[in-house]
Parts: C-alpha cells; sequence; structure tokens
C-alpha cells in the first residue's frame, strides 16, 4: 500500500512541478484553468474568506488576482502538501483533514472552491463543502469526469502499467540484464526469450497510449541494456528497483484518479446533496476547453442564499 498523504510529493507531484494534474502539451498548466479561476476570483467580494477543498500545494491559489484582501484557507488529507502550499503562500491557514470530515464551523466561508480534490474522499466532502458555504457564499469546483480527456487518458495509461504488472516486466528485465552481465551464455539466452514474451504486450502498448510509466520503463530499460557497457550492473538493478516503486505509486494513483472521476449520476446525487443543504442555483457541466475534444471536467458552482428564506 502506498502512502499517499506522507509520500505526497512523489504521488502528486510527478505530473507537473506544482502537482497539477490538468496539464497542456508543454507540460504547463493548462491556461484554461487559470482563465476560470482568475473569472471566478475576480468576482468576489473584499475580504472574502475562501476556502480550497483538497488544495494540494495550492494549485488554484496561483490564480489569485493581485492585490487582493481575501482570508484564505486551505485543507488536505497530505500535511506534506500543506506544508508545500504554505511556502508557496504562507498567510493561508491549514487544516490536515479529510475532505469528507472537515473540523471547521458550519457557514463560515464565502466560497468554497475545489480543483479535483473533493471528489477524492466521495460524495460526503460535497455535504461538507455545502456545509461550510456561508449565507451569500458560492462553492465553485472543478471536478474530473469520468470518460472526459482525464479519465480516458488515465484509464488507458493505468490499463498499460497493469500490463507491465501483470507480465512481471521488471522481474524478466532484472533476469536478463542480470544474465548479460553474468557471462552465461545460457543463463542469457533463456532470460532473454521471457524478457520477449513479457515485454511484447508491453511494448505493443505503447502503440496503444504513448504517455505512461510503460512507455518510460520500456524505452528506458531498452537504453539501459543496449548502453550496459557504459554501466554497472548494480545501477541498471537499482533503477530498475526504482522503477518498480514509480510502477506502484501509478496503478495506485491512477486507481485512485479513476474511482474519483464523477458519473452523470454522481453528478445528479451531488445537486440533491447540495439543495438538501440549502444550496439554489446549483449547475453542473462539462468544463470544454480549445484543443481537447473531450472534457476535462464537471464545472460545478452553486449559491447559498443570503438570508434564512433565500
Ligand atoms: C489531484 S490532486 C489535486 C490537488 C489540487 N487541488 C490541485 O488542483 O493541484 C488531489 C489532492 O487530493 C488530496 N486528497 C486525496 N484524498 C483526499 C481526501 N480524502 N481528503 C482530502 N484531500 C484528499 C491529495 O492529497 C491531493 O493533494
Amino acid at each position: 500500500m502506498i502512502d499517499s498523504e506522507k509520500g505526497w510529493t512523489d504521488y502528486w507531484r510527478k505530473d507537473s512541478a506544482d502537482g497539477e494534474v490538468f496539464v497542456n502539451a508543454e507540460g504547463e498548466r493548462h491556461p484554461a484553468l487559470a482563465e476560470f479561476w482568475q473569472a471566478h476570483f475576480s468576482g468576489l467580494p473584499e475580504g472574502s474568506r475562501v476556502l480550497d477543498l483538497a488544495s494540494g500545494a495550492g494549485s488554484i491559489y496561483t490564480h489569485l488576482p493581485e492585490g487582493h484582501t481575501f482570508q484564505l484557507s486551505a485543507t488536505d488529507i497530505s500535511d506534506v502538501a500543506l506544508e508545500a502550499l504554505q511556502d508557496r503562500f504562507p498567510g493561508v491557514s491549514t487544516v490536515v483533514c479529510s475532505a469528507d470530515d472537515i473540523p471547521l464551523d458550519d457557514a463560515s466561508f464565502d466560497a468554497v472552491v475545489t480543483q479535483f480534490g473533493a471528489e477524492y474522499a466521495g460524495m460526503n466532502a460535497f455535504a461538507e463543502a455545502a456545509r461550510l458555504v456561508a449565507p451569500g457564499g458560492k462553492f465553485i469546483g472543478l471536478c474530473h469526469i469520468q470518460d472526459g480527456y482525464i479519465d480516458s487518458s488515465n484509464r488507458q495509461q493505468l490499463a498499460e502499467a497493469q500490463i507491465v504488472a501483470e507480465q512481471e516486466f521488471i522481474d524478466h528485465a532484472i533476469r536478463m540484464i542480470t544474465g548479460a552481465f553474468s557471462g552465461d551464455s545460457a543463463a542469457l539466452k533463456s532470460a532473454q526469450d521471457a524478457f520477449v514474451t513479457a515485454a511484447t504486450p508491453v511494448g505493443e502498448g505503447m502503440r496503444r497510449c504513448r504517455r505512461g510509466i510503460h512507455t518510460y520503463l520500456f524505452q528506458g530499460f531498452r537504453q539501459l541494456y543496449e548502453r550496459r557497457q557504459q554501466y554497472e550492473l548494480k545501477d541498471v538493478l537499482e533503477w530498475l528497483d526504482a522503477m518498480r516503486g514509480e510502477l506502484d505509486i501509478n496503478l495506485d494513483r491512477l486507481s485512485r484518479m479513476c474511482a474519483a472521476a464523477l458519473s452523470e449520476s454522481d453528478v445528479r446525487e451531488i445537486i440533491r446533496i447540495f439543495e438538501k443543504q440549502g444550496l439554489k442555483d446549483v449547475h453542473c457541466t462539462p468544463f470544454e476547453t480549445p484543443g481537447n475534444q473531450l472534457p476535462v471536467a464537471w464545472n460545478l458552482t452553486a449559491q447559498k442564499g443570503s438570508k434564512k428564506n433565500d
């Protein structure tokens, strides 16, 4: 079991420098997210109390307007993530907690925001989010969407990573490189045959899906093997051992991301939860971005009436 809370840096930061999930072709934060959050933040009154749920290292707060007067808070299940957030945004008050059980007072925020976050904690996170919105305040979220751009890519990458694990690609690679360094040609031949059988479906996976641990591992090992005269056996074995850890992390992270992606029926359930909790004007639409045929998120917004009967 991977400790995604303690190992947050390895676990979530891999996608980009800031741990942002949705990046453009250059591996930078996608501009559509910046535009989305800048537009919402610019509509908030001065002094607004803002809470980011499952904030990670605070990607949303990189889109705050200059000179804002907001009081910022953030929660995440990972203390490592929140330490990283505080390094970047020292004034933010943080609470380590699961998004489905938040030890903060009812109605204490003018805006509760989340980006690829609350949905990791399940439906109760949305009840918690609604509870925390103050009268006149709002909820603004971008949440993983099932079968969207990110989810489809994650599912493909997960399927390919599972093939790597099932084929025991790393074990076969270890046997083959060890055989090559041993000088025992019979042992090498048998290890090579077994490796080819294991590696063929992994290599085919690169044609189905280029991005992912399977491609990195396949190409990386091929290069190391071809240039093995330049290395010591222990260096190659160390690399393969590190890749085994990477593979486990990828399998776990991709599974969690796939599980977090919200279906249309999940969204209907969230709308029911929000309305039960007194939120109104609940809107949930696919978040489309230029250059991506599939939506990248659900855009979920809601308001709380300013008076009791609103
Ligand atoms: C995909 S990252 C997104 C982080 C950030 N919102 C962003 O947009 O960069 C998901 C975050 O959810 C956090 N997380 C996972 N499960 C959680 C839970 N049950 N409660 C609170 N946070 C959780 C992780 O620690 C991680 O920081």
